[in-house]
């Protein structure tokens, strides 16, 4: 038998005892750089807008549904229902006067309210009632139910750690025997007591993991973002770009991912660089576009998309008086965590890639 005969053999044999060999594999379990599965995407609002509210039309809130949620399923995933592969992001509908039940799960979740007027949230008993641009934390294992007082229909976005969750087999999930939770306490009641997010009640000495108040209000941020422009402080990469935090331990408002607010300036073209996290974004306010790995992907209200690892990106506001406003969120916390985070500057070309083609 000559040496590649028995070599064959060998690899056959490795394969029949399922044993596998690395000097066949490294390049696609230890890759030089990352290379994720999904791709960078964009999802056009009007589109969503549309099968959403067919979908408000058609289909009932029962147990076991519970969320009328329409998830961003990234083409590089196979059919799978999540934006990338360790973040899920949904467009929610809530018809006036419903209620979507009360449960608890493991994954991490935040909504970020782009209509709803009348609408609330109550997590862990707190009721506090929302408006465009707040954003609402669900820690784990907190019990939450969403409602309508109104007659109007309320849309918001569900940022969750859903794939990172079912890879690592985590996964808990529990409805409450009540559709809608008992409120006891005064309406807003978290947001009154913890709200300022620059104070907070002398006599508490905890430092929880997870925010205190349920809800960010859109009034703060959008305040926040105004003063960070007036500073003149801002990042080559985004702009004037603000992190949600625990305003109690400085961290991101999830362990597993981070939420962020950003304005685009009239003009401002930011400089490319890539990271080790994905990001998915909604278009909240303006148009633009943004170049994601050479491609350009245009974009404007309501619009949403996303960066895969590593893929270089940059961003421009195409409009010469309005801003552009950019919600995201990203498993930058994750990759932190585990010492995985890596940021590199695109130097060529004054930092801005060729647009090799238009999405
Ligand atoms: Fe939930
Ligand atoms: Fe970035």
């Amino acid at each position: 038998m000559t040496k590649e005969n028995r070599i064959e053999k060998l690899l056959q044999n490795f394969n029949n005892a399922n044993l596998q060999p690395l000097w066949t594999l490294e390049s696609d379990i230890m890759p030089h750089v990352p290379k994720p599965k999904s791709i960078p995407y964009l999802w056009k609002w009007d589109e969503i807008y549309q099968l959403a509210e067919e979908a408000g039309e058609l289909i009932t809130l029962d147990r076991g549904g519970d969320r009328r949620a329409i998830a961003l399923a990234n083409p590089g995933l196979g059919g799978m229902p999540f934006a990338t592969e360790t973040l899920w992001m949904a467009v929610q509908w809530l018809n006036g006067k419903e209620v979507a039940p009360a449960h608890r799960h493991t994954p991490q979740a935040i909504r970020f309210i782009v209509d709803g007027a009348g609408s609330y949230s109550t997590v862990e008993g707190d009721r506090v009632y929302l408006e465009k641009g707040d954003l609402v934390l669900n820690p784990p294992l907190l019990w939450h139910d969403h409602g309508s007082d109104s007659d109007e229909r309320a849309i918001w976005i569900d940022g969750l750690d859903i794939p990172l969750t079912r890879y690592l087999n985590a996964n808990f999930f529990e409805h409450n025997k009540n559709d809608v939770q008992e409120v006891n306490t005064i309406r807003n009641f978290s947001l009154l007591k913890y709200g300022s997010g620059t104070m907070k009640p002398a006599w508490e000495r905890e430092k929880p993991v997870y925010p205190l108040m349920s809800t960010f209000k859109w009034s703060r941020t959008e305040q926040a973002l105004l003063d960070l422009e007036k500073s003149g402080a801002s990042s080559p990469f985004d702009d004037i770009a603000l992190e949600y935090i625990n305003p109690l331990t400085g961290n991101p408002v999830m362990k597993t991912f981070s939420c962020w607010i950003q304005m685009i300036r009239p003009g401002v073209h930011t400089q490319a660089h890539q990271e080790v996290c994905s990001t998915v974004y909604f278009v909240f306010e303006g148009s633009g576009y943004s170049v994601i790995d050479g491609v350009r992907f245009d974009w404007k209200k309501g619009d949403l998309f996303v960066i895969p690892n590593w893929k270089l990106h940059e961003h421009v506001n195409t409009s010469s008086g309005k801003r552009a406003l950019l919600f995201s969120i990203n498993d930058r916390p994750t990759m932190e965590a585990l010492d995985k985070y890596r940021e590199q500057a695109y130097t060529e070309n004054s930092g801005h890639q060729e647009v090799k083609s238009i999405f």
